[in-house]
């Protein structure tokens, strides 16, 4: 709008009623839970849900090799974890020689990829899979193997395009002090410019709040630092990514790292945790484990296909702490079809009862629901008033409730 053009007082109205009508659009939406800044997306057409795969960096970090990513993608397949969704299989740092090749391209470092990048994306899509690489906004990623992108973004991006890439994501080191904008933003477009779909992932830290402004730019943004296989640090990471919850949303997702599930150092209600926090916030379902030797434990956790449905749902609107009465807490947020997902935890250090009114998760008191516990697989009908259950340390429920 050209100010000028109005008189002050006109303007003024002009100001007010603008204002008014915003307002009172937000308190609907509010009490609908669906309140979300207005947001320009990135046009790729991707990541309409959270992105769901595998990544090597939470169980190898620096140790890539081609038999370990084809027996990864193979068992993928074999364990029914690709029918669940998981379609990524995305490598980390460390895959390239360190210096590029007279004409500046990246070269696959020729001891661990000696079939090249070609042949191996050529083996994952024929798997029915897509694979992702991983490069740094900088001039050396964050473990000094391999060279940083800028100054080469379009270069690189028509090197991954050509290869068959699915997948990019973008890491932060080495950056000079530069802006975290311009060096995604050129690289969004260098990808885009590719005319292959390439995911767009984000892994800026959410040093510049990249939530105010990578919408537009990727399909996902690292709101964290980087995880640890410690209950601390998980939690931490839900934590930190649910102040950006109104954010994410179709096309653009609030990412606070990969999972740990199955990598040992965590009991299993901490993992059954960190999986409902994960999928509830529609954080990217990225898998860190050894896929190859799941235990059943892990297995049961992250193929649940109720849990990964409320992730995977079309509203595509972030779940979030709603209630917290010391270590007692309450998560939840809408679901399609008038349902709401909930999630219950005890972040303590012993058993207690934690509860969810409807009034709590945004719900008139007076609707009665059906209660689907995703762990238990069990329904129980016509629920009215609140939820609540005794969980031991660290031990969280889930809840789909349904209008009655
Ligand atoms: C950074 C990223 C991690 C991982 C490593 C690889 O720390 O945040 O996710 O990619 O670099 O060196």
């Amino acid at each position: 709008m050209d100010h000028s053009s109005l008189s002050l007082p006109l303007f003024l109205l002009v100001l007010v009623a603008v204002s008014a009508g915003a307002a009172s659009g937000i308190n609907q939406n509010r009490k609908l839970g669906k309140s979300r800044p207005r947001r320009d997306l990135l046009d790729n057409g991707l990541g309409r849900t959270p992105q769901m795969g595998w990544n090597n960096y939470n169980h190898f970090p620096g140790k890539l090799n081609e038999k370990l990513i084809g027996q990864t993608a193979n068992a993928m397949v074999s364990t029914g974890l690709a029918a669940l969704g998981y379609e990524y299989i995305n490598l980390d740092d460390c895959w390239a020689e360190l210096n590029r090749d007279s004409q500046g391209n990246l070269v696959p470092n020729a001891t661990i990829f000696p079939s090249g990048m070609k042949a191996l994306a050529g083996y994952i899509h024929s798997k029915g899979l897509k694979i992702g690489i991983y490069g740094d906004a900088g001039t050396l990623t964050c473990a000094r193997t391999m060279p940083g992108s800028l100054g080469y973004e379009e270069q690189d991006a028509n090197t991954f395009a050509s290869w068959g890439i699915d997948y990019l994501k973008y890491d932060n080191c080495h950056n000079n002090g530069t802006s975290p904008q311009e060096r995604y933003t050129k690289m969004s477009k260098a990808l885009l410019a590719t005319g292959r779909p390439i995911f767009f992932s984000l892994c800026e830290w959410g040093q510049a709040y990249p939530a105010t402004w990578a919408g537009s730019v990727g399909n996902s943004w690292r709101t964290t630092g980087d995880i640890k296989d410690n209950w601390g640090s998980m939690i931490s990471k839900a934590d930190q990514n649910d102040a950006w919850a109104s954010y994410a949303g179709p096309g653009g997702w609030n990412d606070p790292d990969m999972l740990e599930v199955g990598n040992g150092n965590m009991s299993t209600e901490d993992y059954r945790c960190h999986f409902s926090l994960w999928s509830l916030a529609k954080a990217p379902l990225i898998l860190g484990c050894d896929i190859r030797s799941m235990d059943n434990d892990t297995f049961e956790l992250v193929s649940n296909k109720e849990v990964i449905a409320v992730n995977q749902d079309e509203l595509g609107i972030q779940g979030k702490k709603v209630k917290k009465t010391g270590d007692l807490e309450v998560w939840s947020g809408p679901l399609s079809g008038n349902r709401v997902a909930v999630v219950l935890m005890n972040r303590g250090l012993s058993t207690a009862n934690v509860t969810a009114e409807w009034s709590d998760i945004g719900l008139n008191s007076s609707v009665i629901f059906d209660a689907r516990d995703l762990w238990e697989h069990s329904t129980t009908t016509s629920v009215q008033n609140q939820l609540d259950a005794t969980l031991d340390s660290h031990a969280c429920k889930m809840y789909v409730l349904t209008p009655h």
